[in-house]
């Protein structure tokens, strides 16, 4: 089932979200879902509280990319109760954009290297180093459950030129082609 993503200004985005339990209601489902939702968005990733839900489960395909990336073929994979321990590496500038923020792209720098723990959908527990890519995805996923945007990363001077995009989506426009929820005031 399609989900609405919820947009800029609703306030589950800024909420820290919860680890969950084994026993969480319809997790399959959930996950099911939320893949759903972030395929029909074109998004590589997509975090709970994107659809209302303050909790640390997120979905990421990066199959989109392997043309560029090979080492992605068939990538897609749900985390659960991610949690990032250590950034390291080298820090790299990037262009990001998010299903949440319709319409707005900003370069964001991030390191290249972290270290995660997860559960992976069979409940199994991982312990792993990541890099490349796949380490700034996690981190902007990841993002998502300590209540933080990619637009918490840029210069004040961005962020004012993004201000009337953000004011809109504050009044409740959101201009992009999937369902979205957006905060009423
Ligand atoms: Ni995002």
């Amino acid at each position: 089932m399609i989900l609405p993503i919820y947009v800029y200004g609703q306030p589950v985005l800024r909420k820290i979200a919860e680890d969950i339990t084994p026993d969480y209601p319809n997790l399959k489902e959930l996950i099911s879902n939320m893949f759903e939702t972030m395929d029909h968005a074109d998004g590589v990733g997509l975090a709970a509280p994107q659809i209302g839900l303050p909790i640390r489960v997120v979905v990421i395909d990066l199959d989109v990319l392997s043309e560029d990336f090979p080492e992605y073929k068939g990538f897609r994979k749900a985390y659960i109760n991610a949690h990032i321990h250590e950034v390291s590496g080298d820090e790299e500038d990037m262009e990001e954009g998010c299903l949440s923020l319709p319409g707005i792209h900003e370069n964001v720098k991030r390191f290249n290297r972290i270290h995660v723990t997860y559960l992976d959908e069979n409940l199994e527990e991982h312990d792993e180093i990541v890099e490349g890519y796949l380490a700034r995805v996690m981190q902007h996923e990841f993002d998502h459950l300590e209540g933080k945007m990619f637009i918490d990363h840029i210069s004040a001077l961005r962020k004012q030129m993004i201000k009337g995009k953000l004011n809109a989506m504050l009044k409740g426009k959101a201009h992009c082609n999937y369902k979205t929820k957006t905060v009423r005031i």
